[in-house]
């Protein structure tokens, strides 16, 4: 698919990292930062939770693809993105099309600890969120995956460390990519 941005896309389940790494990213490099589940926070004026209780999780679903098609003039952004955004298939396109896609990826046990820290997430509020979270990553894995053209394993390093190795991907990726004529 031919790309049209230099956007550095943060993808991936939460508890990867995506937002602190994109703060951390967007203070390294100097780009602007967006992130579609503050856009759509902003817009509704209520948190994430509130949208899903009051609105319902498919009008949630909705504003986060029409966040996404706001940010077409962003091409040398941060974008950070909500771990649900790989399920819409128009998604996926349009954030290849942003630029780099990074899968920000851990595995399970390390998900599980820093999910637990801050239990906010509507998702996983569930009588048995350590099955939740198995089943989701279950079926999203493969999904981050086919969406990004880079993955980096957060598991065990910093914020910091994670940023490194996203700038030195990009650089590699970049110079190996061969783009499609068109
Ligand atoms: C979701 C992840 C959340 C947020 C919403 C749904 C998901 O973002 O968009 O709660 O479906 O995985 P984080 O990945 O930043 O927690």
């Amino acid at each position: 698919m031919k790309k049209h941005g230099h956007a550095i896309v943060l993808i991936g389940f939460m508890g990867a990292g995506k937002s602190s790494v994109g703060r951390t990213l967007a203070r390294m490099t100097g780009r602007r930062r967006f992130d579609t589940d503050e856009m759509v926070a902003t817009r509704f004026g209520l948190t994430i939770s509130q949208i899903f209780e009051k609105r319902g999780e498919e009008r949630f679903r909705d504003a986060e693809s029409e966040a996404l098609e706001e940010l077409s003039g962003e091409a040398d952004a941060i974008i950070v993105t909500g771990g649900g955004i790989v399920m819409r298939q128009a998604n996926t396109a349009r954030l290849r099309e942003l630029g780099t896609v990074i899968f920000l990826s851990a595995d399970e046990e390390t998900l599980f600890q820093r999910i637990s820290r801050r239990p906010t997430r509507p998702l996983l509020q569930t009588t048995d969120p350590r099955a939740t979270l198995k089943e989701l990553l279950r079926t999203r894995l493969p999904l981050y995956r086919a969406a990004a053209d880079v993955e980096v394993d957060t598991s065990g390093l910093t914020h910091d460390e994670v940023a490194r190795k996203v700038l030195e991907r990009i650089d590699e990726d970049e110079r190996t990519r061969v783009e499609p004529e068109g």
